[in-house]
């Protein structure tokens, strides 16, 4: 009986551990994982080759990073994965929301000219864990600003290489900002009354 009972509770662990850290991620964020991917790549795109439906380790997939111990997403670094000659596009930014662990977005050179629906910041910004978000070398115009208010977590920013213009009031966005990238775009003048640059 004790034997049995050692032997079960291997066995019990063993497949608990196979349910969970070889599967290496939720299969609600693997479902949202899929989704991002085909949206960056409609209507014919083929980035993001190993992201496929048939494979369950999607912390395996390249481009993601997961926390080891909970098996969720942390960081996502989608550079260039766009086909440029798709032209600029809106991203839906709501794809992001099952990602609640995740620290880091980059989205670097995808061409992308703002969110669906003006809700990129609002939406982002229930995002409590993201620090780092990285928009360079996309089309963003000055409406990215003003959705990005109400951002807590975020630390840094990068909006270089856009389409920002004119004059730039930083006043009521981004509270908890450390460092904003701006170079590379056409601001005559920047308003930043926390003296930040
Ligand atoms: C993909 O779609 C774009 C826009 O419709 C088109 O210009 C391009 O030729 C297509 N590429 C392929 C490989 O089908
Ligand atoms: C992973 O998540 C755990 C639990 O939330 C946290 O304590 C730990 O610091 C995280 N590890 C990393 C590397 O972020
Ligand atoms: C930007 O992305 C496009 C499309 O993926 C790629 O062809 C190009 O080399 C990238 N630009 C840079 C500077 O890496
Ligand atoms: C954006 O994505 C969310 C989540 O997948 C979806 O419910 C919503 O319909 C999408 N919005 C648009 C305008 O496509």
């Amino acid at each position: 009986m004790g034997l049995f009972l050692q032997v079960f509770t291997v066995l019990v662990i063993t497949v608990s551990l196979q349910g969970w850290l070889p599967l290496g991620c939720l299969e609600e964020e693997r479902i949202a994982l899929l989704h991002l991917k085909d949206s960056l790549n409609y209507p014919n795109g083929t980035s993001l080759p190993s992201w496929i439906k048939a494979d369950a380790h999607c912390c395996d997939w390249e481009s993601i990073v997961c926390n080891s111990s909970t098996g969720r997403v942390t960081r996502l670094y989608l550079d260039s994965v766009r086909n440029q000659e798709l032209g600029d596009w809106y991203l839906n930014a709501s794809l992001f929301l099952p990602f609640q662990q995740l620290n880091t977005l980059s989205l670097w050179n995808n061409s992308i000219a703002g969110w669906v629906e003006n809700k990129g910041g609002y939406e982002l910004s229930r995002l409590s864990n993201l620090e780092i978000l990285d928009l360079g070398s996309n089309s963003f115009d000055n409406s990215i600003l003003s959705s990005m208010k109400g951002f807590s977590s975020l630390k840094l920013l990068y909006l270089d290489y856009n389409r920002l213009e004119g004059l730039i009031d930083l006043e009521e966005y981004l509270s908890s900002l450390e460092t904003l990238y701006l170079g590379g775009n056409n601001i005559n003048k920047l308003i930043a009354s926390r003296g930040n640059s």
